[in-house]
């Protein structure tokens, strides 16, 4: 099974695992990439079971747009049951790394909100310890070059995505050659950093499922 076969798996196996939950009135939140993607393409086969959506994205606002899926703004919406996103790494305790779509900050907020964050995500992006995916951090333009020299006092090799302004208008720091043995304290001290919006470590809220592509088919860990 190729990659993208393994994510169209784990999309499908998301809508087999919200179907039984859907009501009317329900709005389910949608995350950004590749995984995420083909999750919208089947969500829309059932679009008139629910009644909309809110999204961690420009790119997955108009993605579900185009296939007549409401979008709603997070502010009039009080209740999330379901959160769905992608993740680049995830380990045994379901922390995260995401962000590789620079869409981290609006992923971390919908997540928060959510009852229920189904991560879905290949098996290319189970690790042992979080970090050879270089961590993405999202920065207010003018704190670039301090959180820079802040990232390396806490062991990392900062890189600036060159090119990229997330949907905030910030920019990414992405930091290489750490090994993150204690996720919920990396990610709490990364934030300490004055000028960071959030970083993709999803540790202080991890998944609560992951649904796992393998050759040997989904594998569902909590
Ligand atoms: C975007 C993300 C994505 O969930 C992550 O990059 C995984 O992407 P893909 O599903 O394309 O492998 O965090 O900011």
């Amino acid at each position: 099974m190729s990659q993208d076969e393994l994510k169209q798996a784990v999309a499908q196996a998301a809508l087999d695992y919200i179907l039984p939950h859907l009501e009317d009135d329900m709005i389910i939140g949608i995350g950004t990439g590749s995984t995420a993607n083909f999750f919208i393409d089947a969500l829309a086969k059932v679009k008139d079971r629910f009644e909309g959506t809110v999204a961690s994205s420009e790119a997955s606002v108009e993605r579900l747009k185009s296939h007549g899926i409401p979008v709603y703004d997070l502010n009039s919406i009080s209740e999330l049951r379901f959160y769905i996103d992608g993740a680049d790494e995830s380990n045994d305790n379901l922390h995260l790394i995401k962000g590789g779509g620079a869409a981290l900050t609006r992923e971390k907020i919908v997540a928060a909100v959510a009852e229920e964050f189904i991560c879905i995500a290949d098996e290319s992006k189970m690790v042992d310890v979080l970090g050879r995916f270089p961590l993405p951090v999202e920065v207010v333009p003018m704190a670039r070059s301090y959180v820079a020299r802040e990232l390396v006092r806490l062991g990392g090799d900062p890189a600036y995505r060159e090119g990229v302004v997330t949907d905030n208008g910030n920019v990414i720091l992405d930091v290489w050659n750490m090994s993150i043995t204690d996720p919920v304290a990396m990610e709490t001290a990364i934030n300490q950093i004055t000028g960071v919006v959030t970083n993709g470590l999803f540790a202080s809220r991890p998944a609560n499922v992951l649904l796992l592509g393998t050759k040997d088919g989904v594998k569902t860990i909590k």
